[in-house]
């Protein structure tokens, strides 16, 4: 989902090569190792991932295999060729128990497979390189991939009740604000751990609200529910709220309220869809 948008915007300042997994498995140490070398870039952002934190409860040996040893074969690859790394993290890294919002130093505890083979990743990075970034943002919304906008949406209009979770918070992004966020830590920022979301927060149920209140349909009709009533493979935290306390210390401005970005996402759809 971020990678499209991610080209996207580095084009106009940057050149670009976009790696798909044809291109890259990032299981193949020598294949992307080769891949890097022949790509020769200053710089290598790292957003693959297996990302389905359900599915990787039950593939386990997967998950790691992908986020922890595959993130581990791109830092040694970027360490050889001395290219610097961005690499993409999460804010299932930590467990939710904090009251307040997360920030970059507080120590990760992750609750489910994902957020451990994420955060394994993020040691090998650590570990590996000098010059690296590890950015962890959260709840991505954009219009290339699942995405949970067109999901309420869609639900919403076959006129099915929506039952949303109202006990985890967090801070929806936009694909499009995080690419902007990710250039700008790539061109000034030092390196180091960041955390890089939309302002501001919500819970599931109040993401939903807004998005039917923004396409002017009844928010009335979402019903609050526990997390204990979905019954998913994984367990999410349940406070998601990240601090992107780095990016103000390195003067980059804050991404934009959450509202807004989804506002502008719901323009750019409708215009896609014309
Ligand atoms: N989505 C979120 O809400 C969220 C929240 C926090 C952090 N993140 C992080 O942000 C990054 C981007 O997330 P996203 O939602 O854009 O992910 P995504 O849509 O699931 O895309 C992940 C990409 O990684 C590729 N990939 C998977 N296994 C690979 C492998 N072995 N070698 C090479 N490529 C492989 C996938 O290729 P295929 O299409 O071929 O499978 C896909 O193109 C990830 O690092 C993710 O952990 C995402």
């Amino acid at each position: 989902m971020l990678g499209q948008d991610l080209v996207a915007r580095l084009r106009s300042r940057h050149t670009v090569i976009p790696f798909t997994r044809a291109d890259a498995d990032i299981t193949d140490a020598e294949g992307i190792t080769a891949a890097i070398k022949r790509a020769s870039p200053d710089a290598l952002i790292h957003a693959a991932a297996f990302t389905g934190v359900d599915r990787c409860e039950s593939e386990r040996d997967l998950a790691f295999r992908v986020n922890g040893e595959g993130t581990r074969n791109v830092a040694l690859a970027c360490r050889e060729l001395r290219i610097a790394l961005l690499y993409l993290s999460t804010d299932y890294v930590f467990d939710g128990e904090k009251k307040e919002p997360y920030t970059e130093t507080d120590a990760p505890h992750p609750l489910n497979v994902y957020g451990e083979s994420k955060l394994e990743g993020e040691a090998q990075v650590e570990r590996l390189l000098e010059r690296y970034w590890v950015v962890r943002t959260s709840w991505l919304f954009g219009p290339l991939g699942r995405n949970f906008v067109e999901s309420i949406l869609g639900q919403a209009r076959r006129g099915a009740t929506l039952r949303v979770v109202n006990d985890q918070t967090g801070s929806p992004t936009y694909t499009e604000d995080l690419a902007a966020g990710l250039e700008a830590i790539l061109e000034r920022g030092g390196p180091g751990v960041y955390h890089l979301s939309n302002q501001g927060f919500c819970s599931w149920f109040e993401f939903s609200q807004e998005i039917l209140r923004q396409v002017g349909l009844d928010p009335a009709t979402v019903i609050p529910i526990p997390t204990s009533e979905v019954g998913r493979a994984a367990r999410r935290p349940k406070n998601s709220r990240l601090a992107n306390r780095y990016l103000a210390t390195e003067g980059i401005p804050p991404l934009a309220p959450w509202q807004d970005a989804l506002r502008r996402y719901l323009l750019r759809t409708t215009e896609i869809a014309k």
